[in-house]
């Protein structure tokens, strides 16, 4: 059975294996270190474990929404990964439900990705572009998602989304 838990600190090397697997390139993996060295940015980092194997892993990170003088926070999910035996048996959607439930319940009810267009809908998130909002780099429109984990969370909310500065490396 997948128990998914939050990631501990013993976790890492694991989560390295499984990010550099799942992408099969470093880059994503080295952004979780480096993001995990940031002081004082609260995270969600989650990973998903099968017959005591770290198989899956998903990070949220903190954004901010530019709308001309108001500026409102958010989190964004990724990378996430699950390793590539592991993958479309359903693995991946477990992870993105309880990340998506852990931070409602850390208090977050608006979620970025950007993303493969045809998987993330199926969670809630629809085009970031048809709400008034755009990732502050470009990004092709249909890869860049929002999702409301409560109803009306985006209500009279629009603005430039800017991911930690760590992201733009990548
Ligand atoms: C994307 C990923 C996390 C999905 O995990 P998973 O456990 O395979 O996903 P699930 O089994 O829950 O769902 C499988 C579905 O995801 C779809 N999917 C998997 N990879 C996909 C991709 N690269 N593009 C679009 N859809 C993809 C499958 O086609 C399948 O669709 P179906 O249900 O309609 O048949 C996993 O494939 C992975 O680690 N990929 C490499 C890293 C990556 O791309 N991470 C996401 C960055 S946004």
């Amino acid at each position: 059975m997948l128990t998914i838990r939050k990631e501990h600190r013993d976790d890492q090397p694991a989560v390295f294996h499984v990010n550099k697997t799942a992408f099969g390139r470093a880059d994503e993996a080295w952004l979780v270190d480096k993001l995990r060295e940031r002081p004082g940015i609260e995270f969600i980092s989650l990973v998903a474990e099968l017959n005591r194997e770290i198989i899956g892993h998903i990070l949220f990170t903190p954004v901010t929404v530019q709308d001309g003088p108001i500026t409102w926070e958010a989190i964004a999910l990724g990378p996430m990964a699950i390793l590539p035996p592991y993958q479309n048996q359903g693995f991946g959607s477990e992870l993105i439900r309880a990340g998506l439930e852990a931070c409602l319940t850390a208090g977050h009810t608006v979620v970025f990705v950007l993303g493969h267009s045809n998987y993330y809908p199926r969670f809630g998130f629809v085009k970031a572009q048809s709400k008034g909002l755009r990732w502050e780099q470009n990004a092709p429109p249909e890869a860049f998602m929002v999702a409301e984990l409560q109803p009306g969370a985006l209500d009279g909310r629009q603005g430039i989304v800017s991911y930690l500065p760590e992201f733009t490396d990548i």
